[in-house]
């Protein structure tokens, strides 16, 4: 990949993948099949299309998917690549400043639908590029959802993708968590959070992470928990009795977040994600 790119297409995609697989990348075919569609404009499908037929392509499509190979081979995420991260039924855009909505997250979102009522307000605390605020909006249009997020950079992504969608029955402010929405105080029927929750002495095992996400939305104190007894007392103050609060944390708080549970809270209980790991806490308020 370092000397000169060659121009078919065959070629230059088994290249990539040979590069990105020595490089650690966990799904190199994958990416490197994403990156060559990116650079064409075009589907991943139709890109390994034009890839079976071996067509040269235009030495600035070469050269521009060479660069980005290798960018990935330096483990920049590959949504930064991209400019966009799909989450449920829609494409946010992403880059640096802005944590990439996971997977995991979607499980998330699927508790707070199931338990949202007809017309029920939700307040999104730490709402990044604004993947649960505008995903619940986009699905649930009798929703009224507000995002809450107060780092500058993440709150311009997020604001961006909401204008961008077009999803008129959601807001993103900017401010703290813990400051969040008072004219909402106890009228509130879901509060959700993906709150940084990584321990502070703990260095994350991808490189796209430690490297590229914003530590503002990694790191959460020496247990990593001091945002969620934010996200905690927060909720307190704005759900309306039996309204309920989902929120995310790494797969062994899920006990520790029970714990921050105090009087008024009921029917606590712990979620696994996809991969079976302890994801998501949900309990409801008096
Ligand atoms: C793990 S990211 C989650 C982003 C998004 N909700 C998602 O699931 O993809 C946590 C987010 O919370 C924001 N954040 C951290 N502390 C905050 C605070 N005190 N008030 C508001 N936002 C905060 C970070 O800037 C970051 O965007």
């Amino acid at each position: 990949m370092t000397d000169l790119p060659p121009r078919r297409s065959d070629e230059l995609l088994r290249a990539a993948i040979g590069h990105l697989q020595l490089a650690g990348v966990p799904q190199p075919r994958v990416d490197a099949e994403l990156l060559l569609a990116h650079v064409l404009g075009t589907s991943r499908g139709r890109a390994q299309a034009l890839a079976l037929v071996g067509r040269d392509l235009p030495l600035p499509v070469a050269a521009r998917y060479r660069e980005l190979v290798l960018r990935r081979g330096l483990r920049e995420p590959l949504q930064h690549l991209t400019g966009h991260a799909g989450f449920r039924r829609i494409e946010l855009a992403v880059g640096p400043g802005v944590f990439v909505p996971r997977p995991e997250t979607e499980v998330l979102v699927e508790h707070v639908l199931r338990a949202l009522p007809e017309g029920g307000r939700v307040v999104d605390l730490g709402t990044g590029s604004g993947a649960i605020a505008l995903s619940i909006a986009d699905e649930r249009p009798d929703a009224d959802v507000l995002g809450v997020e107060r780092s500058p950079e993440a709150f311009a992504w997020a604001d961006g993708n909401r204008a961008r969608l077009g999803v008129a029955n959601a807001r993103i402010v900017p401010g703290d968590l813990a400051d969040a929405a008072p004219e909402w105080d106890g009228s509130v029927d879901v509060v959700v959070s993906n709150p940084p929750y990584v321990p502070d002495g703990m260095v994350p095992r991808d490189p796209e992470v430690e490297r590229f996400d914003p530590p503002a939305a990694l790191y959460g104190g020496p247990d990593g928990l001091d945002p969620m007894r934010a996200v905690v007392a927060t909720a307190e103050r704005l759900l309306k009795p039996g309204g309920l609060l989902a929120v995310e944390h790494g797969e062994e708080q899920g006990e520790p977040t029970r714990a921050l549970l105090g009087d008024g809270w009921h029917d606590a209980a712990t979620h696994p994600d996809l991969t079976g790991r302890d994801r998501v806490t949900t309990a409801r308020f008096r």
